[in-house]
């Protein structure tokens, strides 16, 4: 953290008393910190003891240089930054950064800026729980922002709830982890997989699974974040790929999906088959629609090719290969029967019916299974939160 330059920005909320020990700390760090404080901040706390506490003075207006009549500190701090702490963030700056709507200085200097942004929501219960909140959060973090969660308890207003703005000493840990990932992963060519396959029956028809490819869009986005060059290969979705270090590979097919694997794999260090690949594919496509008669009508289908099972055989043991099972019964006994077959170093169970779990929403409920059989059942959380756990076991078990 020595050095890094840090822009905390300030809005109006109670919690603005704890921003100050968050300044603090960064600057213990050795952190350079500047603040930006919005003109409600002002009414909290005064801009003095912030400017004490950073060691420079407070940026709230656009400044003007009188020799050569630029009026450009907005973008001179944002792209001064390493990074920018919102914290406190009100339900009202929180809409203006999910909008891009520029009507102060603080979001002058958040839209000059190229760093990454942490944000750290304060506000009453239900103002948090409101979709609209909701919304624009879902919108940041989409943009690769991150978000410092807010902590459940008794809130200012006096009612108890979630929106209580994160403690200092937890953002710091997330801000450090975000400078100093595990640098097991750095410079490591990483095989990731994700989303369904379509298998087309016709030109206008296929058979297909209802994988969004979430979690392996999460696990190619936090390798990248540790430094991993990522190769993603990803059947249809609906996602975007943020990071520089990640390579998207947008396939359709399982057939198509066993080809780049198998291509690529060779070079690769490490390899994450996330993606739901179908098991059978029609034994031939229709090259016309086909058309609908009384009859019933039966579709010849025949295996695809097992990707995880061949690059399981091809591995080496210089390779590291990880799986993911979906099982709907037998969870745990199912899971270690594909390790052994696949030749896997652990595999991720994922009940596919159980709330939270499996395809399509934003949580899941995740067990890591070794190839000794110990297993690590994880809490429900997020997906991006499982993608770094799964490779925080992968770096301290495996690698
Ligand atoms: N997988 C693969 N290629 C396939 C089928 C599966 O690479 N043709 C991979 C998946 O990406 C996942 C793992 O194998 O990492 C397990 O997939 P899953 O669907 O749970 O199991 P299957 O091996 O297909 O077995 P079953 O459907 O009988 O449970």
């Amino acid at each position: 953290m020595k050095g890094k330059k840090i822009i905390v920005g300030v809005t109006g909320s109670i919690a603005i008393i704890k921003t100050t020990q968050l300044v603090r700390l960064l600057t213990k760090l050795g952190c350079e910190v500047k603040v930006v404080m919005t003109s409600a901040a002002t009414q909290f706390v005064t801009p003095m003891t912030f400017a004490s506490l950073s060691g420079h003075p407070i940026y709230s207006d656009f400044t003007e240089n009188k020799d050569t009549g630029e009026w450009t500190n907005h973008v001179h701090l944002g792209l001064w930054a390493d990074a920018i702490v919102i914290a406190p963030c009100s339900a009202n700056t929180l809409a203006k950064l999910a909008t891009g709507q520029c009507d102060n200085f603080l979001m002058a200097v958040v839209m000059s800026a190229r760093c990454p942004m942490f944000v750290a929501p304060a506000m009453d219960h239900d103002m948090f729980l409101h979709q609209g909140t909701q919304n624009n959060l879902q919108q940041l973090t989409q943009r690769g922002n991150i978000l410092l969660d807010p902590a459940e308890g008794s809130l200012a207003s006096g009612l108890e709830g979630k929106g209580r703005m994160m403690e200092p000493e937890q953002m710091i840990v997330k801000i450090q982890s975000y400078f100093q990932p595990d640098s097991k992963l750095e410079g490591k060519k990483i095989l990731i997989t994700a989303g369904p396959t379509y298998e087309p029956i016709d030109p206008v028809r296929f058979i297909g699974n209802h994988s969004s490819g979430k979690m392996g869009f999460a696990l190619a986005e936090a390798a990248a974040q540790r430094g991993a060059n990522v190769t993603l290969i990803a059947g249809p979705n609906h996602l975007k790929v943020n990071h520089p270090l990640i390579t998207y590979i947008g396939v359709t097919t399982a057939a198509e999906m066993a080809k780049h694997c198998c291509a690529l794999f060779p070079n690769m260090h490490i390899g994450i088959l996330a993606a739901a690949v179908a098991d059978y594919t029609p034994a031939e496509m229709a090259s016309q629609k086909i058309k609908k008669t009384h009859a019933s009508l039966n579709i010849q289908l025949k295996p695809t090719l097992d990707i995880l099972q061949e690059l399981g055989r091809q591995k080496s043991s210089e390779q590291k290969l990880i799986g993911f099972a979906l099982e709907t019964e037998n969870l745990i006994e199912n899971a270690q029967e594909k390790i052994k077959k696949k030749n896997l170093d652990f595999i991720v169970a994922n009940p596919a019916n159980e709330k939270n779990a499996g395809f399509g929403g934003d949580m899941n409920t995740v067990t890591l299974i070794d190839s000794d059989l110990r297993y690590t059942p994880l809490p429900t959380q997020t997906k991006e939160k499982i993608a770094h756990q799964i490779l925080d076991h992968l770096c301290s078990q495996h690698l």
